[in-house]
């Protein structure tokens, strides 16, 4: 709301600032009306860790192949990843054959998928999952496989008859926005004339956003997540840039986020190679403010339990699927730019805060704030108890109106916190 008041400018009048706050309170925040997301979506998505690797012959274990999906749903299961929230097993590019087969549908490529797709998702329900599935809005996908363009109700009604239940729809080879736009539109009704529910992940900002400003009050209507930035990487550079980009863009995107929809920053790489344990914990700590889609891109067959107990924490993972479904923001960057405070109103008068220590040279810094500074000034009016849940989960007690709170994170990490008006 505060966003498209502040767009109105100074002119605004006071009653037409209300009747827009009201229009937009009934119109403007619609998500895509197909019950789903009404939390952000959880689950694996294979395409940071294991890419588009086509060569089974090579690398049986880490090319795109049914084995691979049927592997992490067992360990999905077992290691207590789906008791942990993680639904949606998700396939990415280069599952398909290089052609549509005689009656013009998407099939998948059956070396590598011998038993098929259908079969996959017979497989992944009877452990109690969810399967996801890609296209592309073009003519081919980015790696170069049939894309759905004037294809898209016979696509949706494959996935459909598959028993898929997401789609990730990228937006590589497409000629003109206008089809990138009416493509990604169409698509959405496709699915729904299905009448399957399926959740529809969007790429559509993020392809928009170099020829025109995206129309999120449209995306938000279509697409129950959407892309609006660089394909993350496994590394510290990749988060931060994710980040940097969140914040400088933050009146534009936030207020777009709630149940039903959501802003995604892309995949959790937690558990791979490129990330200190401080910066995974920043990216768990952040995607949780963020109220991010949890999608892992890792092995879950080699994986640390390190990795693993962050990336099951329920404490954290409360925060990110908190019901009131607000995304959080960045409140302040602070010491020239050594430290920035995020943070994220939650159900029941709760917030939580996120301390990042942005150095890497030194060592641990201490971060003093005024908790009245905190929760637009009422987390903690009269007062708050304050638990630490990241790196460790410590309860800190009491803070009244005037106290202050000091931190002390590592470089590159991120403390979490969560704040209460009253002890659960
Ligand atoms: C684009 C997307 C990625 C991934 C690849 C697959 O780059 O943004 O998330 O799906 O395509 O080719």
């Amino acid at each position: 709301m505060e966003l498209n008041s502040r767009d109105q400018g100074q002119g605004c009048k006071l009653a037409l600032c209300s009747l827009t706050l009201v229009l937009w309170g009934v119109f403007g925040a619609r998500a895509l009306d197909n019950g789903l997301a009404r939390t952000p979506t959880m689950g694996w998505l294979h395409w940071e860790r294991f890419t588009c690797n086509l060569d089974c012959e090579e690398e049986p274990d880490s090319c795109i192949s049914e084995q691979l999906f049927m592997q992490m749903a067992e360990l999905m299961v077992s290691d207590g990843w789906k008791d942990a929230g993680y639904e949606y097993l998700c396939i990415d590019d280069c599952w398909m054959a290089p052609e549509r087969d005689s009656q013009d549908r998407l099939q998948a490529d059956p070396e590598r998928f011998p038993s098929g797709i259908h079969h996959l998702a017979n497989y992944v329900h009877s452990k109690g999952l969810k399967l996801g599935i890609y296209a592309d809005v073009g003519y081919k996908t980015c790696a170069g496989f049939p894309g759905s363009f004037e294809h898209y109700d016979i696509d949706a009604q494959t996935f459909a008859d598959w028993g898929v239940d997401l789609l990730k729809f990228d937006g590589c080879f497409i000629d003109n926005i206008q089809n990138l736009e009416d493509g990604y539109k169409n698509m959405s009704l496709a699915l729904n004339k299905t009448g399957r529910s399926i959740v529809y992940s969007c790429e559509w900002p993020l392809y928009m956003m170099p020829f025109q400003k995206p129309n999120y009050t449209s995306v938000r209507q279509y697409c129950n997540h959407w892309r609006n930035f660089d394909d993350v990487y496994d590394s510290w550079k990749s988060i931060n840039t994710i980040l940097d980009w969140t914040s400088s863009n933050q009146e534009k995107i936030v207020d777009f986020a709630g149940p039903g929809g959501w802003n995604d920053p892309d995949m959790l790489v937690i558990g791979n190679f490129g990330l200190s344990w401080d910066q995974q914990i920043t990216q768990m700590a952040l995607w949780a403010i963020m109220a991010a889609p949890l999608f892992m891109s890792n092995d879950l067959r080699q994986i640390s339990s390190q990795a693993k107990a962050l990336l099951q924490d329920k404490n954290v993972i409360a925060i990110n699927q908190d019901p009131l479904g607000k995304q959080g923001y960045c409140l302040r960057k602070v010491n020239g730019h050594k430290f920035e405070v995020w943070e994220r109103p939650l159900s029941d008068l709760a917030w939580a805060v996120a301390v990042r220590n942005l150095q890497e040279i030194g060592g641990p810094s201490s971060y003093t704030m005024s908790v009245t500074s905190l929760g637009r000034g009422v987390a903690c009016n009269p007062g708050c108890f304050i638990t630490q849940l990241l790196p460790l989960k410590l309860e800190l007690g009491f803070y009244g109106w005037t106290s202050t709170l000091k931190t002390r994170i590592n470089p590159t990490g991120t403390v979490l916190l969560r704040l209460e008006q009253k002890r659960a």
